[in-house]
């Protein structure tokens, strides 16, 4: 499959998670937005319907950025509360919709604007979609001087541990990739590997995974529920 496919699948994608939230706009409607490639698409489609709703929460600078270029305000996530609606891409995604995040190394922010949403729409082409998560590889966010202890345990659990050097997240920590494993029990797998210290978090998102699934394939997009 070309890039220029797939890049198309993004944009329908986004296009159809506009069309699934269109209707919950409305004055004092504020959605979170999430990080990455699909997520820009969504932005900038969204941009759009600035006026018709108050706002956002982003799950990244780089969207928070983007999202003020479109003319969307963006709000800090303790004053708004609990939101309607979280859209989001994902690296992969299992037929129970828990996903590998963490691509873009906004996990953290990814997670906590997730655990604050009522309804996760995961937008993501057909290349996301895997009977098991794993191969793509699993991103852990760490307090810097923990990194190696860290690196240590996931070996203890079967990983191959590589930092991501020269990534800073937004919230100044550092990025482990974890590789060579397949995920059986995700959710078993999100806990254990948060139980290590100096863990900020992982990227499965196995306890809150997707409610919603938009997938892009070459002949349109499949709605998953
Ligand atoms: C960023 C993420 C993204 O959702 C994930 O990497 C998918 O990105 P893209 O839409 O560019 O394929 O988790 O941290």
């Amino acid at each position: 499959m070309t890039s220029r496919n797939q890049d198309e699948m993004k944009r329908a994608v986004a296009q159809a998670a506009l069309d699934e939230i269109r209707a919950q706009l409305a004055r004092d409607t504020v959605i979170g937005v999430g990080t990455g490639s699909t997520a820009n698409y969504f932005i900038d489609l969204l941009g759009d319907y600035r006026h018709h709703f108050d706002g956002a929460v982003a799950s990244s600078e780089e969207s928070a950025e983007r999202l003020r270029r479109n003319g969307i305000a963006v709000l800090d996530l303790n004053s708004v509360g609990p939101l309607p609606l979280y859209i989001d891409g994902a690296d992969e995604i299992d037929q129970g919709f828990a996903m590998i995040k963490g691509g873009g190394a906004a996990l953290t922010r990814e997670k906590i604007v997730a655990a604050c949403s009522e309804r996760f729409i995961c937008i993501a082409d057909r290349t996301k979609r895997v009977p098991r998560l794993g191969t793509f590889p699993l991103p852990v966010e760490v307090i810097p001087m923990a990194r190696s202890h860290v690196a240590r345990q996931t070996v203890q659990l079967g990983f191959d541990p590589v930092y991501r050097e020269g990534v800073l997240t937004d919230n100044g920590n550092q990025i482990l990739d974890l590789h060579s494993r397949m995920i059986e029990d995700p959710a078993a797998m999100e806990t254990r590997l948060n139980d290590i210290t100096g863990v900020v978090t992982n990227g499965l998102f196995a306890h809150r995974g997707a409610d919603i699934l938009l997938l892009g394939t070459e002949t349109g997009v499949e709605r998953h529920l």
